[in-house]
């Protein structure tokens, strides 16, 4: 018998339960893995409250976790019992132990351990396809990035400063804009008690900048519109302070004929290479020492009500892990 946070009714925190599971063995094409760290991501909170759809009731979250593969089933011949493995994007994570397609593992490389590996797939992989495949950073590149302080934030700051581009941040907090400063943002503006716009104008010059990332969407917008210079690029790719409701498409023309896309992760890694090409482009810049991976927060994984409550409330900074 295992453990595992169980959601029976979608809600609030408390509607994650610490349950009892079986695991059964892996089949055809699957793997059995204990996990030793468990990756928080904002998302889990959009399929707890209900947001996002869970395909059934009861679920256990979680989207992003790492562990060591006690079994495989018919048919895996690349990955074995006893290599550590992590993986991004299939619900089920809050668990001690779980059953997972085993085309969706990657090996660890040595050099990351287990926490980083868990608390940086998801996050860092979003940070690697914002920036290398939505839109192509360069060295010429000027970016907005919101909440730039916190798991994917603190992330995309270093890996842009690595592909030498200006980097523009906000952040809630003095503490969290110094924080920011010291991965990877040229600028920090404090976005609640500075006009971000306003900022971001004086810092272009008036020109604005090439691309905004916005993950906070409904207190971000239209603001982040008025950031972006002719022709550049809006992305929203989350919505933390809630979502954006009655998008006029008109305003794309009146902002300056801007491009836009609602992007997900799980789209730029469907096939095996796209998961693996994604995943060793970030092993590598944090091998390198180029990106730094904060785990600036653990929690047992029993409570991760409480770890829900402290990210929503925007207590946390950097990456979050849950350890069963
Ligand atoms: N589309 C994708 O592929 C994809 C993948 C991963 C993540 N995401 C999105 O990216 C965002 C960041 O994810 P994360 O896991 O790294 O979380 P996070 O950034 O560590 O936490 C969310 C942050 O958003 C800011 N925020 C602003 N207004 C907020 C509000 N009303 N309530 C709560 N937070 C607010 C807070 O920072 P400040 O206090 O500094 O404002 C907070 O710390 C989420 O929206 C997530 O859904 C999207």
């Amino acid at each position: 018998m295992t453990k595992a946070i169980v959601i029976r009714q979608t809600g609030g925190p408390d509607v994650l339960e610490w349950s009892e599971t079986t695991v059964g063995e892996p089949g055809p094409g699957q793997a059995r893995i204990r996990h030793t760290a468990i990756g928080l991501n904002f998302i889990d909170t959009y399929f707890r409250s209900g947001l996002y759809k869970a395909p059934q009731l009861p679920f256990s979250p979680g989207n992003e976790g790492a562990g060591v593969v006690e079994a495989v089933g018919e048919g895996v011949d690349w990955v074995a019992p006893g290599d550590r493995v992590a993986y991004v994007g299939t619900l089920g994570a809050y668990s001690e132990a779980r059953l997972i397609e085993a085309d969706r593992l990657v090996k660890i490389p040595d050099g990351i351990d287990d926490r980083e590996a868990a608390g940086m797939m998801l996050k860092g992989m979003t940070a690697r396809y914002l920036l290398r495949k939505t839109y192509p950073v360069t060295a010429d590149t000027t970016l907005l990035f919101h909440a730039a302080a916190g798991g994917v934030g603190l992330i995309a700051g270093q890996w842009a400063k690595h592909l030498g581009a200006t980097t523009i941040g906000t952040a809630g907090s003095e503490e969290k804009v110094e924080l920011a400063r010291q991965h990877g943002y040229d600028h920090v503006i404090n976005y609640r008690t500075e006009n971000f716009v306003e900022r971001v104008k004086e810092i272009t010059g008036g020109k604005g900048v090439d691309v905004v990332y916005d993950s906070v969407g409904q207190d971000t917008y239209p603001g982040s519109l008025d950031c972006i210079r002719r022709l550049g690029m809006w992305v929203p790719f989350g919505q933390s302070s809630g979502p954006i409701k009655d998008f006029e498409l008109q305003l794309l023309n009146a902002k300056g004929s801007l491009f836009t896309t609602r992007p997900t992760l799980f789209h730029y890694i469907v096939e095996r290479e796209e998961l693996v090409e994604t995943a060793n482009d970030l092993f590598d810049v944090v091998r390198s020492g180029a990106v730094k991976i904060r785990v600036n927060q653990d929690y047992p994984l029993q409570e991760a009500a409480r770890a829900h409550t402290d990210l929503e409330s925007r207590k946390t900074t950097g990456t979050t892990v849950l350890i069963p």
